[in-house]
């Protein structure tokens, strides 16, 4: 029987980072055999998907015998006339999720043990891909109050440095940085570094002066943008998302995908999602009031929270360790995401959901905490 250790594989595969996702409905049902599960711990969209997006799976469904065709293509266009900003499909790249194109970026930018910079709290997979190209990461920590510290980032540049990788809204705070910091910040960078700006919530952001990348990309910055249907268009289980750049930064992503690379199904998926306007606002508007309820119910429990400008909430420096709550939710039939893979052994991440479940949700904290206390 031959073992791992025999095979010539590729050394920088050997000693990734485990990327260590949120709990499934299935674990914990077979875990605990609570039957009835809510999960609010991977901040999928619990409104569901669009209709349109439904329809257009169960027709593309029938041609499933068939390669993709033109269909990447025409989503590029789409989101292009989409997004506006004088994009045009050659600042787009589709992919299976944004994690994809995220693989992508990675793929094309880190050889020859380049440095990227990741500051913690950080979506995992940016020390996982770089990991996996042979980079370097070169973490930092958080600031006390959970924010960006952006001249920290400044002076960990080197003549190395790759790729900076930066999540606005940032993914488990919700916290982000403004237009003023964000210009002022790129504008200090020197040229050979790439800005990874990962916007896979950036959707549901609300605040005035919440910066979004395209004016970065058509001013010629160098400055990728990443986006999902994964999380507003409520396509998790589809896997699309994309990437916004220059045409040259795009032309080189294009190199690292292979045949047929996305599927006819996600992709027209997408393309229905993107048409209806109306349940893209219904979805905002839950989002919306589900922020205003739970920070009111959180308030009322006197649990400290972070703002968000994302469709979850970050809970801080709480009365009891993590993981009991997290156990004892799941025994309520609810998964929340502790934050020990961001680096924040001491918060909980809590999904925003349409009314009834977020109701059940605080049913079930008020209950746990009330039997925390008591033990
Ligand atoms: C910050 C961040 N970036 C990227 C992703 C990847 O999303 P997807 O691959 O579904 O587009 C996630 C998923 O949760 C995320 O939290």
């Amino acid at each position: 029987m031959p073992h791992a250790h025999d095979l010539p594989i590729n050394p920088h595969l050997l000693n990734l980072p485990r990327y260590i996702r949120g709990k499934s409905i299935q674990e914990v049902r077979d875990a605990l055999g609570v039957s009835e599960i809510i999960k609010l711990g991977s901040n999928e969209n619990l409104f569901g998907p669009s209709p349109k997006a439904l329809q257009a799976l169960r027709d593309a469904a029938a041609e499933a015998h068939y390669y993709p065709g033109v269909e990447a293509h025409d989503l590029r266009e789409q989101l292009a006339a989409h997004l506006g900003h004088d994009l045009t499909a050659n600042n787009i790249i589709v992919g299976n999720g944004s994690a994809d194109v995220l693989r992508a970026v990675a793929q094309t930018f880190v050889f020859d043990r380049v440095e990227n910079i990741i500051q913690m709290p950080a979506f995992q997979m940016y020390e996982i891909l770089t990991d996996m190209y042979g980079g370097r990461s070169v973490v930092l920590k958080q600031t006390h109050n959970y924010a960006y510290d952006l001249d920290e980032i400044c002076a960990h540049v080197t003549p190395r440095t790759r790729l900076l990788f930066f999540n606005n809204p940032n993914n488990p705070t919700g916290l982000y940085v403004n237009h003023a910091a964000l210009t002022g910040f790129l504008d200090r960078l020197p040229p050979h570094v790439i800005v990874v700006l990962d916007e896979a919530y950036a959707d549901f952001a609300e605040a005035d002066d919440f910066p979004g990348a395209l004016e970065y990309v058509r001013e010629g910055r160098n400055v990728i943008a990443t986006r999902t249907f994964s999380k507003l268009y409520g396509l998790a289980g589809v896997r699309v998302g994309y990437g916004i750049a220059r045409h040259d930064i795009i032309d080189a992503l294009l190199r690292t995908q292979t045949a047929f690379h996305v599927g006819t199904l996600p992709l027209l998926a997408a393309s229905a999602a993107l048409t209806d306007h109306e349940h893209v606002q219904r979805a905002l508007q839950v989002n919306h009031d589900g922020k205003a309820y739970l920070y009111h119910e959180f308030d009322a429990l006197g649990l400290e929270y972070l703002p968000t400008e994302a469709n979850f909430i970050m809970l801080v420096n709480l009365p009891f360790p993590v993981t009991r709550i997290e156990h004892a939710m799941h025994k309520h039939g609810v998964i929340i995401r502790p934050c020990d893979p961001f680096g924040l052994p001491d918060a909980l991440r809590i999904t925003i959901a349409p009314p009834e479940i977020n109701q059940r949700m605080i049913r079930a904290l008020r209950q746990v905490l009330a039997e925390l206390e008591k033990e």
